[in-house]
């Protein structure tokens, strides 16, 4: 604590930051600037790609993870810094996302059209949209003219008979005209010295609207369009003559925005006319002033958002082709890996005052309601089995691992993502398990799962929809939780069977590095040469599914780790080598599974199982469980699961 610094000195120095960032010169000295690093004036859309490429990006196969291997085998998708943190499970989206702002910046048609994202409620629309805007505001600031209601390009004041000389000599490309308020002052003020023109530097914000305009749905029976293209001063009209821009207010969404961006919620809730305010700025880049004040140039990202219902029915009115024509369309489908859906709420919590204990498969089991709720059904498995193949898992059945594509049951598909339930629904699920059990502060998949069926018998949903969700949870998840908990409690128990783990361990080791050497094992008692037992060594691998010719190579690799990590001098045990330690464990399992449910249901235990008792639980509290939680759910083992 003794390092922080005191109020004064901490609003010093931001003071002193801030100033140093300031800047303010005229014309003349921006076009040093300009002259110096030309990229300061660039367009909305090349700023935008710029921000959210310079982060860096990576091939999403650049990855350790052999489920994302798998899964995306096929694509070449980028996954990008500025949104990594934040987005899960959107690759794809992104990737159209950045696609759109990539060709805009170099001009193509899209730098004349509309990005409009388009997906179900809750799937990460409008936080995309406040991402870029947040983005904005944290890059260097863009040079203004000064006192500009619309944030101008200085190089708007060069005139028009010199712009082909000056942009050879600054190399650059200059675009758009003065506003009329900047077009007024000039000639009221300046004169023909144009040069001496203040510039000033300015930060985007959202807050202050500067570089940042948001159009909410406006009322259909008071759509007026200063909201978007600012309006004149009634008071002024007095003072002014009818056409002097001094009575013009341009402090519409499309004003502000320029030079950066302008989000519209709800887009299609609006007027037509409306929308057409939002066309030609993109289109034509002009909108007009209010009054009669001719057109203005705009230089601006325009962004805008729905749900598919809207878009359908807009989409349905002829009338709207020509708007239709000069939009992008985007899906931002619902994330349907369940490994990502855990981050988005595990991201949600932590932005929240949310301050429970969350058991573990707390996120798993109602991210898989989620899930399960978004997908369309297959004939070639069930949506549990769809479910775990989306996320890359390898699904063993009868002993064999499920030979499905997941492409393939991709392209089988319709709307898959576009319904189901959303990311909000499931927090608020959270928010009620939590709320039912405050003196435990802790939620966990049991209240979570009560929460979440208590919430759709009460949601306003069609019958079947209804029904499909309770069969979810009351049978589906129901049975895939307990066999979840199951392995955990037993692995648990594993702890308390250390020595015949290690017993295994050596064995599978001796007889493994014999194998691969092509030698044979001496018993370690009876000093007896045998050869290695490939039985004995399959039973083991067969744990984690490494069959046939890949249990060669796991013996190679598992040994030759192990070497190397005894040559460092490190104590090998069975839990040195991951891979093998969940083998190992998996195997006495099958053996433990018996007992743990005895000593779990038993209402009186001896002294051994007290003890047995004990280790198991210590390690389910060392393995995420709370005081609270762990009682819950080995009282729901002890009920549901080992029923006699
Ligand atoms: N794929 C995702 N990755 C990360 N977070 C997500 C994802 N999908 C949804 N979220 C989170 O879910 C919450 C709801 O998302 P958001 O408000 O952006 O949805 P929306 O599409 O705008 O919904 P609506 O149509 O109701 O306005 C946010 O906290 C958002 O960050
Ligand atoms: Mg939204």
């Amino acid at each position: 604590m003794e390092s922080q610094p005191s109020f004064e000195q901490l609003i010093k120095e931001d003071r002193a930051t801030r100033d140093s960032r300031k800047w303010r010169g005229s014309l003349l000295e921006y076009l040093e600037l300009v002259r110096a690093d030309p990229s300061i004036t660039k367009l909305a859309h090349a700023r935008v790609f710029g921000m959210i490429t310079r982060g860096g990006s990576r091939d999403i196969l650049e990855t350790d993870e052999p489920r994302v291997k798998r899964l995306y085998k096929d694509d070449a998708l980028k996954v990008y810094d500025f949104f990594r943190d934040e987005f899960f499970g959107i690759e794809k989206t992104i990737s159209q996302i950045v696609r759109y702002f990539h060709s805009a910046s170099l001009k193509g048609e899209e730098s004349r059209q509309v990005l409009y994202l388009m997906g179900p409620v809750g799937s990460g629309k409008s936080s995309l949209s406040e991402k870029l805007q947040r983005g904005l505001e944290g890059l260097d600031p863009i040079y203004a003219i000064e006192g500009c209601p619309m944030f101008e390009e200085p190089l708007h004041l060069l005139p028009r008979h010199l712009r082909k000389e000056f942009e050879k000599m600054l190399g650059v490309h200059i675009e758009g005209d003065l506003c009329p308020v900047c077009r007024f002052r000039l000639k009221e003020e300046f004169g023909t010295r144009y040069e001496e023109f203040p510039v000033v530097a300015k930060y985007f914000s959202k807050r202050n609207r500067v570089g940042v305009g948001v159009v909410p749905p406006v009322d259909p029976n008071n759509q007026d369009t200063s909201v978007l293209i600012g309006s004149e001063d009634i008071s002024k009209l007095d003072v002014y003559s009818e056409g002097d821009p001094r009575v013009l207010d341009l402090n519409g969404a499309l004003n502000v925005g320029n030079r950066g961006m302008v989000e519209f919620i709800e887009v299609f809730k609006n007027e037509t006319e409306y929308l057409h305010a939002m066309i030609t700025a993109t289109q034509e880049k002009i909108i007009p002033a209010p009054g009669r004040h001719g057109m203005v140039y705009v230089d601006t990202v325009i962004v805008a958002h729905s749900n598919e219902a809207e878009w359908q029915k807009f989409k349905a009115d002829h009338t709207n082709e020509a708007i239709l024509d000069r939009i992008v369309v985007v899906k931002v489908p619902y994330n349907l890996r369940l490994s990502e859906e855990v981050k988005i709420y595990q991201k949600i919590i932590r932005n929240s005052d949310f301050r429970a204990h969350v058991a573990p498969h707390t996120l798993e089991v109602a991210s898989m309601f989620a899930i399960l709720s978004r997908l369309e059904p297959s004939n070639k498995c069930d949506l549990m089995t769809k479910l775990k193949l989306y996320n890359g898992e390898e699904v063993v059945e009868k002993g064999k691992t499920k030979k499905l594509d997941v492409q393939e049951l991709r392209d089988d598909t319709k709307r898959e993502g576009m319904f189901g339930i959303s990311t909000r629904f499931i927090m608020k699920a959270l928010d009620n398990a939590l709320s039912d059990n405050v003196e435990g502060n802790c939620i966990n998949p049991i209240n979570v799962r009560e929460a979440l069926i208590n919430m759709v018998k009460e949601a306003d949903l069609p019958d079947d929809t209804r029904k499909g969700h309770l069969e979810f949870l009351q049978d589906v998840l129901h049975k895939e939780y307990l066999e979840l908990l199951e392995k955990e409690i037993t692995k648990a128990f594993v702890y308390s069977y250390m020595e015949q783990a290690e017993s295994l361990f050596q064995n599978y080791l001796d007889h493994a590095e014999a194998y691969v050497n092509k030698t044979k094992v001496k018993d370690r008692n009876t000093k007896e040469e045998l050869t290695p037992d490939e039985g004995f060594l399959k039973s083991i691998e067969e744990q984690i599914a490494t069959i046939g010719s890949a249990a060669d190579g796991f013996r190679q690799e598992g040994i030759a780790y192990l070497w190397a990590g005894s040559r460092g001098g490190e104590k090998i045990s069975y839990r040195s080598y991951e891979p093998l330690k969940e083998a190992i464990e998996k195997k006495l399992m099958s053996s433990v599974r018996e007992i743990s449910r005895v000593i779990t249901k038993a209402r009186t235990r001896d002294e051994d199982q007290s003890s047995k008792y004990d280790t198991m639980v210590q390690n389910l509290l060392e393995n995420g469980y709370c005081p609270s939680c762990v009682h819950v759910v080995l009282k729901y083992a002890a009920n549901n699961l080992w029923k006699d």
